[in-house]
């Protein structure tokens, strides 16, 4: 699958978050190894801080849907984001450090850039 196919997912995503407090809609969606694609979106709420990100709440649906390897992450925000620190080290749970992670902006027209996840994270706490 083509990075801009997963951030078109991610865009679809990003459609349905839940963030009347930060106005800051955030899609996420990873490619699972088994082929298929797990989408997630921000989750706010009243008590700010019990908010979950897009990207946990994609690795959540995933592992809940008896995925737990995964070959790519696109994510999509107002503008180009890299995932928060808390992200990084859920996805370094369960994501190779050589994995592709695609950021672009809700605005089709605008470029995505693409890293990997140990660029962003290197060294995760593993216990
Ligand atoms: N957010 C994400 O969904 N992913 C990130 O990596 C960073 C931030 C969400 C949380 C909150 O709903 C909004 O963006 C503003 O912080």
């Amino acid at each position: 699958m083509s990075p801009e196919d997963l951030l078109a997912a991610a865009r679809d995503a990003a459609a349905r978050a839940y963030a009347p407090y930060s106005h800051f809609t955030v899609g996420a969606a990873l490619l699972g190894e088994d082929g298929k694609v797990y989408t997630g979106c921000n989750v706010e709420n009243a008590s700010y801080g019990l908010t979950v990100c897009a990207e946990r709440n994609a690795v959540f649906r995933a592992v809940g849907a008896g995925c737990r390897a995964f070959r790519a992450l696109a994510l999509v925000a107002p503008r180009c984001v890299t995932p928060c620190g808390a992200c990084r080290q859920v996805l370094a749970e369960f994501c190779p450090p050589e994995m592709p992670i695609h950021m672009g902006s809700l605005e089709l027209s605008q470029p995505f850039r693409s890293t990997t996840l140990g660029a962003l994270f290197p060294n995760p706490f593993e216990a």
